[in-house]
């Protein structure tokens, strides 16, 4: 299932990460903010428990996040919303998965994989900024299916309907958060009117 989220900050900040000639601070820092509203709209989704914490006057019942959050940003460009979901869930374990997308096929070829223990109590939140064909996402979702879990999440910028008709039908499980849905992929496999590459503009390697 798929949740699109809107509002004036968030889409302000999505013309500024889409101006091309966007400077790579202002890039950057507007991905973080959009990365905060992301990660609040991923977070309140998690189940919650209750804890007893005694403020400097009484005891009182909090509801606190459940369980073990492990944040999975796909290298490189998922690196660039991994600061704003570590800001609002501190606690949470990180794991890494490197894919690299061959350009001609649109096919990810994995290069590097770590991850955390995970327990059955684990919720697993993929980070990717860009969900295109959905290759990259559903690959990794699928290599984290095996291990112990409770549940997997996605949270992407921008996705294209391509992406998430991928996503929703091979992982129809699977929460995933989107900044903003765009209209279509091009002949490249570039998300339109989209930001470009993501990681090339998070990094400098234009
Ligand atoms: C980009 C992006 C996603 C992937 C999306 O990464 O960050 O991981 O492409 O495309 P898909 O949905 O068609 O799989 P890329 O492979 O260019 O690597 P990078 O992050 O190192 O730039
Ligand atoms: N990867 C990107 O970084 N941008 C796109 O538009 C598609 C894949």
């Amino acid at each position: 299932m798929a949740y699109i989220l809107t509002g004036t900050a968030l889409s302000t900040d999505l013309a500024t990460i889409r101006a091309k000639d966007a400077p790579i601070d202002v890039f950057r820092t507007a991905v973080h903010r959009i990365g905060l509203h992301l990660a609040s709209a991923t977070l309140n989704a998690l189940p919650s428990r209750s804890v007893n914490v005694a403020t400097p006057l009484e005891t009182t019942t909090c509801s606190v996040i459940d369980g073990h959050v492990v944040l999975v940003p796909i290298l490189r460009a998922g690196m660039g919303i991994l600061d704003p979901f570590i800001a609002l869930c501190p606690q949470a374990s990180v794991g890494f998965i490197g894919l690299k997308r061959n350009e001609e096929t649109l096919e990810p070829h994995e290069y590097y994989r770590n991850l955390p223990p995970s327990d059955p109590a684990t919720t697993f939140i993929v980070l990717d900024p860009m969900l295109a064909t959905g290759g990259s996402m559903s690959a990794t979702l699928s290599m984290l299916r095996p291990l112990p879990h409770q549940r997997l999440m996605a949270a992407c910028l921008i996705a294209a309907p391509e992406g998430i008709e991928i996503i929703e039908r091979e992982h129809p499980d699977v929460a995933l958060f989107c900044a903003a849905q765009d209209r279509e992929l091009n002949s490249l496999g570039y998300i339109v009117p989209g930001l470009g590459d993501a990681g090339d503009r998070l990094f400098g390697t234009l």
